[in-house]
């Protein structure tokens, strides 16, 4: 592995805690923490098409030039990655209601993530990680794709339950309820994080975990800021914790 390539993989560490740091402070400005004084704005659904689609456009590219990419298990790995990221990217934006706006600076710098990101994985899939076919047997890989799969689907789930809460043309909030929102106010999230734990343990690498680790600093301030903002909005918000049921 060359050296440049590491010095990314740190970075990533580094803007994990960097970002885990800040959002003690800043909640990020977009979608219900959405305010003014963050410069000029774009439709959601535009940020969130442009800001994700180099998670799946950099990682096919990545992945297309490397040594690993007619190898079985590195192409299982992608296509973990693509069925997150294409969804993510292509269809998620064209599913939002509400006709929201985020500030260019959000989309900009998750823009900025994603490639860093995508460069980290996929390289990491496509050059320089090596999986020979037994690795399908590993328990780390079995676990990891299980861990993923549940991540998706609740996330997915969780995701489909708010979109439910308003119909075309409405843009306010309500409570969710039922399914894993009788548990916790952003499952959305542990979802993700969910995800992306998996993914760490089934690359078993240093830039699935700097993924991981970056999702749980940024996901994990916001779910607790969710959590305090229905706190405040609705007086009847039911008893359920921010993020890990019965936990915290
Ligand atoms: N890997 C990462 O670091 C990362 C970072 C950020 C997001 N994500 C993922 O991206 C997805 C979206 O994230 P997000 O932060 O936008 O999630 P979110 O705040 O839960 O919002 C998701 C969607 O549901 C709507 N919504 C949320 N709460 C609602 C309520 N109570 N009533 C009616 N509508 C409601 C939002 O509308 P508004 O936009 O109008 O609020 C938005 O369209 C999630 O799946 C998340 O896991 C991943």
């Amino acid at each position: 592995m060359p050296a440049p390539y590491r010095y990314f993989v740190l970075a990533e560490f580094i803007l994990a805690a960097l970002t885990m740091a800040g959002l003690r402070f800043i909640v990020a400005p977009y979608g219900r923490h959405n305010r003014p004084g963050w410069g000029p704005s774009i439709p959601a659904r535009l940020g969130w098409l442009v800001m994700e689609a180099p998670a799946s456009l950099l990682v096919a590219y990545f992945f297309a030039t490397g040594a690993n990419r007619a190898s079985l298990v590195p192409l299982l790995l992608l296509a973990l990655w693509q069925i997150h990221y294409v969804h993510r990217a292509f269809v998620y934006p064209f599913r939002l209601r509400g006709g929201t706006r985020m500030p260019l600076a959000v989309a900009a710098m998750a823009f900025a993530f994603n490639l860093l990101n995508a460069y980290v994985n996929g390289m990491w899939i496509g050059h320089y990680g090596s999986y020979p076919t037994s690795w399908l047997a590993d328990p780390r890989f079995l676990i990891g794709v299980l861990l993923f799969a549940g991540g998706l689907a609740l996330n997915l789930r969780s995701d489909r339950i708010l979109r439910a809460l308003r119909r075309p043309g409405e843009s306010g909030y309500k409570i969710p309820q039922g399914g894993p929102y009788r548990w916790v106010s952003s499952p959305n999230y542990l979802g993700e994080i969910v995800e992306w734990l998996g993914w760490a343990l089934a690359t078993w690498s240093f830039a699935g975990l700097a993924f991981a680790v970056y999702t749980i600093a940024n996901l994990a301030p916001r779910a607790l800021a969710n959590h305090r903002w229905y706190q405040s909005e609705f007086p009847d918000y039911p008893d359920r914790k921010a993020l890990l049921p019965y936990l915290w």
